[in-house]
Parts: structure tokens; sequence; C-alpha cells
């Protein structure tokens, strides 16, 4: 018993830079907003690590909108087509989810699109919405520089795409070329959004004070509404509301390195086995798609060292990207004293010979890895409040770590607490798809907006119409 107890003391010894003291997340904090004012601004944007690109988005749903939309989602592993009838609050929508495969996903741009178009068409075959043209949203979610509603250049790609020829276009054109060479459906997309995006449009219709949209899923990120006047990028002079969408990009914080002092040898591991090796370091240290990698790391360390399963691992244990994130979900679901899910988890990477102290052990490691992550993420929010200043504050959540992870959004909401000046309220509010129905929310007030300025036109052209009359009839 002795025995075990030093074990599991050297365990907790060696992970214990994995745990973040309130100093260094307040630290995180000040760091994160000077990089946000940095890259709000367009003399330092250049260098900044956080891009803070404007989206087109000026205004949140007003509840008028109304009308059948499509939305596409591409972000995580799978692509889905939606369709969506809105009727003020009223939501019905029907959904597909199609699987990106990997070749896909690491191919050709144009095996991307294609294949794309090709979901959207079996969709719409099934659905017999073949023969409209109905207006589209597309849910886009990867760094890109808008440069209005429906243009939106791929900056680069994160998460598990490389797809070549991609990076610098504009994936609105790239997608109505796939549909065109089909020439069996016909799309009107009236804007390309990220997934943030939809979010805070999600959530702002069923509850106006939402003003932020943040992801921790696949990937981290976030957007907010942020003052005109701040953001010097915004070159756009459509009279409107005094204020835009900023995706924040913030999953490159770090990208520069002030995020070493927090960093550890297993990030750096981490980040050399990824796709897209010195970038999206924060988001490496949080996000789903890196959360079991990082695991999968610390348990091989310690493996090596003689702590973990006698010192034996298994081929899985020491190859990259074989410890899935759900596992971590699924470890820290067992209660106390169960292994059920803990057991399970290590049959799948050939470690059956797992004593309960590796169990507990291991437990040990996806807490720690599983809290650094909700506390960094509450650092991250803290510091949006704390810039906002506003007595109150929603903010739309999603992705599958918030979601699934079975203490993640209890963590945030007591660190948010203790990071946030006490003047300003939050509440962390689960958004409900915001990347299907945000899409077709944003379509449904760009439409809605389109209509505005015809009938506009319509009644400034009739008055003109009417006075050249009275000139007429003057002159007679
Ligand atoms: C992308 C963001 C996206 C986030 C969540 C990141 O990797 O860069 O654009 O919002 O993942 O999906």
């Amino acid at each position: 018993m002795a025995a075990t107890s030093e074990l599991r003391k050297k365990v907790d010894l060696a992970t214990r830079s994995l745990v973040l003291t309130n100093d260094q997340l307040e630290k995180v904090s000040a760091l994160l907003l000077k990089e946000l004012n940095e890259g709000l601004r367009r003399e330092t944007n250049p260098i900044a690590s956080i891009k803070m690109y404007p989206t087109y988005v000026r205004d949140v749903p007003d509840g008028s909108e109304k009308g059948k939309f499509m939305a596409l989602d591409l972000g995580g592993t799978n692509f889905r087509v939606l369709v969506i009838d809105i009727d003020g609050d009223d939501f019905r929508m029907e959904n597909e989810i199609f699987a990106i495969p990997q070749s896909i996903m690491t191919g050709t741009g144009e095996q991307l699109f294609d294949h794309i178009a090709e979901c959207m068409a079996n969709f719409m075959e099934k659905h017999n919405l073949k023969e409209y043209k109905l207006p589209l949203g597309f849910t886009f979610s990867f760094p890109c520089r808008q440069e209005g509603l429906t243009k939106a250049r791929l900056v680069s790609w994160t998460k598990g795409f490389s797809c070549s020829g991609v990076e610098g276009e504009d994936v609105v054109t790239l997608l109505r070329k796939a549909v065109k060479k089909r020439g069996d459906i016909e799309i009107d997309v009236m804007a390309v959004v990220n997934d943030t995006t939809g979010t805070l449009m999600s959530c702002a219709h069923k509850n106006r004070e939402c003003r932020m949209g943040v992801i921790i899923g696949t990937g981290f990120n976030s957007c907010y509404m942020e003052e005109l006047d701040n953001v010097e990028l915004y070159d756009d002079d459509t009279p409107g509301p005094n204020k835009v969408i900023v995706n924040t990009e913030w999953g490159a914080f770090g990208d520069n390195g002030v995020l070493d002092f927090v960093r550890t040898d297993w990030d750096d591991e981490v980040n050399t086995y990824s796709l897209n090796k010195g970038r999206q370091l924060f988001e490496k240290m949080i996000s789903g798609m890196y959360m079991g990698e990082l695991v999968r790391s610390v348990a091989a360390h310690l493996t090596r060292q003689g702590l973990m399963f006698g010192g034996k691992g298994s081929d899985e244990l020491f190859t990259p990207h074989m410890f899935k994130s759900a596992y971590v979900s699924a470890i820290e679901s067992d209660p106390k004293g169960v292994y059920t899910n803990t057991k399970a988890s290590l049959d799948e990477i050939n470690l059956q010979h797992a004593t309960l102290e590796d169990y507990e052990n291991l437990k040990l490691i996806c807490n720690r890895i599983s809290t650094r992550a909700a506390h960094l993420c509450s650092a991250s929010l803290a510091t949006v409040l704390n810039r906002l200043k506003r007595p109150h504050t929603t903010i739309g959540i999603d992705g599958s770590v918030y979601k699934y992870h079975p203490n993640f959004n209890v963590l945030m909401e007591q660190k948010v607490g203790e990071l946030t000046n006490p003047e300003y309220k939050y509440t962390l509010m689960l958004s409900e798809d915001g990347s299907g129905r945000g899409a077709a929310l944003v379509a449904a007030v760009a439409v809605r907006q389109q209509e505005e300025l015809k009938k506009r036109a319509r009644a400034k052209k009739n008055s003109v119409i009417s006075m050249n009359d009275d000139v007429v009839q003057a002159t007679q």
C-alpha cells in the first residue's frame, strides 16, 4: 500500500505544471487583452498573432425574420446540410450529416468543394428541393479575411484540414464553381459566417443580451460585438449600427511565444505532431482536437519513466493521435471508485494490464488536462467581459468539449466568476446549434435588409417620378 501511494505522489508531482494558479491565469488574461488590442489596431494588426477579423455582421436578429433557408456547416470532422424554416421565434429544421473522409480533408480544394456540392445535391434531391434556389448561409469555421458578407478568403487551414489551393481564395467562389460544374442544383449564397458568429446570432435570437459567441469543440475560438470605432480594419461605410461582430481567432494566441510560461513539454510534443506546426498554440492547449493527444503524451512520458502501466506501454500509447478526446470525457464520467469507462478506453489502446492505481492516475491526468483547458477558457472569457464593461452580458457557447465533458461548464462558471470584475455579471448560455441555425439567421437578416433596401430604392424612384410629373404638370 505504501508503494502505491508513493507512485501516486510521483505522478501528482510530475503533472503539477498542468495546474494553473489564479495569478498565472490573470497574467494570461492581461496578455490576451494586449494581443486583442493589437489585433484591432491597423498599425499593429500585421504583426499581431490574434487577427481580430471583422465580419460584416452588424446586427443581431430582430425577430421579424421569416422564410425557408438552406445552411451548410463545414468546420469539424463532419459536413452538414440543413434546411430551416424560420418564422419569428419559431424554427423548423431538417438536416443531414455527411462524413468527410480523411483523404478529402488533406486532399485538394477541388475535391473538397466537389464533395460538398455532391452532398448538397443529394440532400436537395432527398428533400425535394432541387428545383428551388433558396437563400443560403454558409458556416465555414476557419480563419478568413472577409471582404463582404459573401466573400471570405481563407487565411490558413486549422484543425484536421490542409486541402491544397484554398488558402488565399474566396471560399464562396469555390463553392459556386463546384455547384455550377454539376449543373443540377442552384444556390443563392447570402452570407458566409464563422461558427462563433453563428453561435452568437443563434443565442441573440433568444436572448438580446448576447454579445459573445464561443466554440469549445474540435477547435477553440470566439467572436464578440465591438464598437465600430475600435475596429480600425473595418472599412465599410454602409450606414447601419455602429458596431460589428469581430471574429477574434484567438486560437492563435501564443504563436509568438507569449504563453511559453504556461506551456509544457507535452504541449510542445502535441504541436510537433500536428498538421499545422507552430500555429494555433492556444487552441492546442484547449480544444477537443488535441485534448486526448495531450493526455496520451503525458501518460506515455510517465510510462517511459516507469510511473504507469508497470513501465510497459502499448504501440497505441506511443503512437500520436491514438487516444481519443472522447476517452477523456468518458474516463472523467466514471464515478469515484468505478472504472467502467476507464477500463474500456484502456482496452481500446491495448493496455489491458493496467492496475487500479493506473486507472486512478490516468483519471488524474485527464482531470488536470481538462481543468487546465477550462481555466484557460475562463481566463479568455473574463478578458472580454472585463473589456466590454457591461453590467450584464450573455455568452453563447457551443462545441463538443463544452457540451459533453462532465464538468467543463461547472469549472468555467466558477473560474469566470473568480477572474471577472464582480460589477460585470454574465450568463453562460448553451447555444442550440449555432453553426446551422446561426448561418440561416445571418442569411435571413441579409434577405430582410436587401428587401428593405429594395423597398427604399422603389420609394425613392416613385418620389422622383412623381416629382418629375409635378415638374411636367407645372410647365404645361
Ligand atoms: C478555427 C476557427 C473556428 C474554431 C472552432 C478554429 O480552429 O480557426 O475559425 O471558429 O476552430 O470551430
